[in-house]
């Protein structure tokens, strides 16, 4: 039947001119890809810690992993050690008191972190091993043998021992060349919910290998064991909820007297529930794009910015020209980077007005005390996009909705501290009207039903 074959010809052909007038064409994106073949040249060292040792067998993805010594910036990120507290000054007031105020850099590639480590100002006599946990393929090997009493232990005596950065043994199962989760926290933050994170998809790893050190932690106040807050969630409002009810603090802010928390780095938090995470996308997809070389194929190792590598880490799935998904890109930063400053700027307001109640005779102690956690509460907010590396991009409408809960609360703390002191402008308590997600949710219903929902 030739007229039948030929309209199942001209549908197909249909769909593909459809596909591409999309803008995106979005081949294999959540479904698997055509990976390059592992060959499985040799049987390296279970312990062997020395990429050069590794380059031996796998010599294109050595070649790319040695790319990570090169430095250059991007508009908001890039490989320049350059120092935080000169882009931002506000930054010194709101970390007083605690090592980020002192010394705290943009990160850099992966074969700095032991060198970066050992000369950040941050670090001192009293240091523990547990800031090795992500530096180095030494730190969960010495954890694998001595337990939880590792973390604890001076930094400087776990130093003489540290020789190699990050480097393939971090991901890499050497006999079979499978990824794998090698750091502690994150094998026990799954294990917690009752998952085996080596046992999930390789798409999911190509994300978990990199979440295992790009996340939120803490170290645990009693044995200094590196701890993902994970059990409530991913979400900042999930990950506030476990600290509060955990009691915990990392420092106490020298002028306004609140019990604060440091955010580390929540790229894969931040990035978990956003459009590309749930659309299947993984880290690696953007960070670790496919290379051809003449008919070979493989995975560059060169964890840098995106934005230098545009057309590998993005075309595979997107149609647009690279200026186009560069500005896609750079309109999410710069609107993050401006309410970012705003809202640090309210939060250093909300330490000023609380210093001044503190020292207020006969101050409302009360409201002094809820000055202080709405002090706790926006820095949170605020530091969840301000330490997560990517200005927003990650994850844009969260990003924005989260530092506009932190202006909020920043507000909310000077009224708090104003009133503490009896002072003017009190005022009067506003009732939010912003629907909950639950309201929404429910007037979608009513609405299917076909009736108007009343307001
Ligand atoms: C859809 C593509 C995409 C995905 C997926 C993605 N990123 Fe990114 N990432 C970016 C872009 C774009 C930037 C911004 C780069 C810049 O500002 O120069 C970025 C920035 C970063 C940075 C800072 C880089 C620098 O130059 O300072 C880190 C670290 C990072 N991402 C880690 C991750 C991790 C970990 C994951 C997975 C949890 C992830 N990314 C998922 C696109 C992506
Ligand atoms: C931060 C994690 C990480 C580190 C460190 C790492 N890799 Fe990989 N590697 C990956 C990911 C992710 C893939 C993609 C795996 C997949 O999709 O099957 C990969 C793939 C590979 C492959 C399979 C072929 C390919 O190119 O996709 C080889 C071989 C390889 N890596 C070698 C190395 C070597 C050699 C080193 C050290 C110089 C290294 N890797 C370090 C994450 C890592
Ligand atoms: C063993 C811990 C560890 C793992 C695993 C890891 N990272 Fe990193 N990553 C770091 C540290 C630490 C730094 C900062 C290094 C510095 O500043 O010296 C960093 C820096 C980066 C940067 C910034 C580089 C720059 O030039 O500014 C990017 C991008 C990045 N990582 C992406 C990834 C991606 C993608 C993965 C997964 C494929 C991954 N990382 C896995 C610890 C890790
Ligand atoms: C593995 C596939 C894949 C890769 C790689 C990828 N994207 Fe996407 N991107 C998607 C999907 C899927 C969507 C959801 C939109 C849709 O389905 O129409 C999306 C949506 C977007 C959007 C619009 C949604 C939003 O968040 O505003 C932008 C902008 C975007 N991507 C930029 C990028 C950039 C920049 C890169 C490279 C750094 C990149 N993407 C890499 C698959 C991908």
């Amino acid at each position: 039947m030739m007229k039948g074959k030929w309209a199942a010809v001209l549908v197909t052909v249909m769909v593909a001119v459809l596909l591409a007038a999309g803008g995106l064409f979005l081949g294999g994106c959540a479904g698997p890809r055509t990976q390059p073949e592992t060959r499985i040249t040799a049987e390296i060292d279970p312990g062997e810690e020395d990429a050069a040792v590794w380059g031996r067998y796998y010599p294109r993805q050595y070649a790319s992993y040695l790319k990570n010594r090169e430095m250059s910036p991007t508009v908001y990120g890039g490989s320049v050690p350059d120092s935080k507290l000169d882009q931002k000054p506000y930054l010194r007031i709101l970390f007083a008191g605690y090592g980020f105020g002192e010394d705290y850099n943009e990160d850099r590639g992966h074969i700095y972190s032991v060198e970066d480590t050992r000369e950040i100002k941050r670090i001192t006599p009293k240091s523990v091993a547990s800031c090795w946990n992500c530096k180095t393929p030494t730190a969960p090997k010495k954890i694998a043998k001595e337990g939880v009493a590792f973390y604890s232990r001076p930094f400087s005596e776990v130093d003489k021992d540290v020789k190699h950065p990050i480097t393939c043994w971090d991901c890499h199962d050497p006999k079979t060349m499978q990824l794998r989760v090698t750091r502690q926290n994150m094998i026990n933050a799954f294990q917690r919910q009752g998952k085996d994170v080596n046992a999930s998809s390789l798409q999911e790893m190509r994300t978990y290998v990199c979440a295992q050190c790009h996340n939120e932690y803490y170290f645990k106040t009693d044995t200094k064991e590196v701890t993902n807050p994970w059990d409530r969630g991913f979400t900042v409002q999930d990950i506030e909820e476990y600290f509060n009810t955990a009691n915990f603090a990392d420092w106490v802010h020298p002028l306004s007297g609140a019990n604060m928390i440091k955010i580390q780095h929540p790229e894969f938090e931040l990035f978990t529930g956003s459009v590309h995470q749930s659309a299947g996308v993984s880290c690696a997809d953007c960070h670790m794009p496919y290379i051809r070389e003449g008919v070979e194929k493989y995975s560059s190792h060169w964890w840098t910015s995106p934005l230098k590598t545009l057309n590998e880490s993005c075309k595979a799935c997107h149609r647009q020209s690279t200026e186009w998904l560069r500005e896609r890109v750079l309109a999410v930063q710069h609107k993050t980077n401006n309410l970012l400053d705003i809202a640090g700027e309210e939060i250093v307001r909300a330490i000023r007005v609380i210093e001044e109640a503190a020292k207020a005779q006969g101050a409302n102690q009360d409201k002094l005390k809820e000055a202080r956690q709405l002090h706790r509460k926006a820095q949170i907010y605020w530091d969840w996009v301000a330490a997560e590396n990517s200005m927003g991009f990650h994850n844009g409408p969260v990003a924005m909705h989260t530092l506009g809960l932190a202006v909020n609360a920043a507000r909310d703390a000077q009224i708090s501290a104003m009133d503490a002191m009896g002072r003017v402008f009190i005022p009067p308590t506003v009732k939010h009207t912003g629907r909950t997600e639950e309201d929404a949710g429910k007037v979608v219903k009513q609405g299917e039903a076909g009736s108007i929902p009343k307001q």
